[in-house]
């Protein structure tokens, strides 16, 4: 068994839980919706935000059905952010399944977002903690940002190493600070822990992303996505930025082609070969493991039990998952 798994497991009744308000939450008597929503639940991910919030409430207090509620909010606007980004995006396929727009169109993949995104916030009044909603509603805001801030960014080209997080905090990290707060209004937490806890998702987030973004410079079934696709659309990560700023002769060619509006597959296969090639990689998996140490740092604030030490695992998980 993985060590995710093992965290799956040690959680079980709360994801049963969890899994059961989610079906219930996006009951409705449209029968198209029902039909989208049913075929996207089959592939629902590894729920990796929701085990946050329950890991949060449980290291320091016990899950509840406002811990549960909470949890369910940001799953779902987690997916509201998924099903709206795929239309922003184009992307047609997703968990190495079809995305709505994909199977259906745009249109009806806009709507299902916002059902979605409506539930979200109907969870969060169900947790009658006006901090919760005001996490999730603030979240929206900064996930909108975010994508945003990429696609402007990215048809500007005036990224540099500082913006790039910027940008990832926005788009991911932000969604990670929101499930420990979450977990953490459903128990107590005092002032400073909360705190502490806050900044260690803020780095797990960032993890998250940075190798989110490694994806997409290798081809590999188990991804589940296309790769290439941030090259193809003008965004610039981690691996490509350190190449880029590393002095090579080949950088300010690369540069120049980074910047074209329209890249062709080999030219993105170009870019992808020179990032590898000037060690963006490995520059990346160092930044992680940099941000993972401070993490575990925090941690150790905490009582050595074991949600403490699940939470460890679990930026160890997404430094090392391979999809
Ligand atoms: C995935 O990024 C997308 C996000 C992290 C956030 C998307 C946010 C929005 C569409 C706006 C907010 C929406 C709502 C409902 C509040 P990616 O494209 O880099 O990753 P991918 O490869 O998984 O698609
Ligand atoms: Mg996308």
């Amino acid at each position: 068994m993985t060590t995710f798994q093992n965290i799956q497991q040690t959680l079980a009744p709360e994801l049963t839980a969890l899994n059961d308000r989610i079906a219930s939450a996006l009951g409705s008597p449209n029968a198209l919706m029902n039909t989208v929503i049913n075929s996207y639940l089959e592939k629902k991910g590894k729920q990796i935000r929701p085990i946050i919030v329950l890991l949060s409430a449980k290291l320091l207090g016990q899950v509840n059905e406002k811990v549960i509620a909470g949890a369910v909010a940001v799953e779902l606007l987690h997916n509201a952010s998924l099903i709206h980004d795929d239309v922003v995006d184009d992307t047609v396929t997703r968990r190495g399944s079809s995305t709505i727009n994909g199977t259906w169109d745009n249109h009806l993949a806009v709507l299902v977002g916002d059902f979605f995104l409506s539930n979200a916030l109907l969870q969060s009044v169900a947790t009658n903690d006006i901090r919760v909603v005001k996490s999730i509603s603030d979240l929206g805001r900064l996930l909108s940002i975010g994508e945003l801030d990429e696609i402007y960014t990215a048809r500007y080209n005036n990224l540099d190493e500082e913006s790039y997080f910027q940008i990832i905090y926005r788009k991911t990290a932000s969604l990670f600070v929101s499930c420990v707060e979450v977990g953490a209004y459903g128990v107590e937490v005092d002032d400073d822990r909360l705190d502490t806890l806050r900044e260690f998702a803020r780095l797990l987030g960032l993890c998250f992303q940075i190798k989110d973004d490694i994806f997409d410079y290798f081809s590999d079934e188990k991804i589940g996505k296309p790769t290439g696709n941030d090259l193809r659309e003008g965004k610039i990560t981690l691996p490509l930025l350190h190449a880029l700023k590393n002095g090579s002769p080949r950088s300010q060619q690369m540069a120049e082609l980074a910047q074209a509006p329209h890249l062709d597959p080999a030219q993105v296969n170009e870019l992808i070969s020179f990032a590898i090639e000037e060690g963006g990689i490995d520059y990346a998996y160092a930044t992680m493991r940099r941000l993972r140490d401070q993490a575990a740092e925090l941690l150790k604030r905490f009582p050595d039990n074991e949600q403490r030490r699940a939470l460890l695992s679990l930026i160890d998980f997404i430094i090392t998952r391979e999809n």
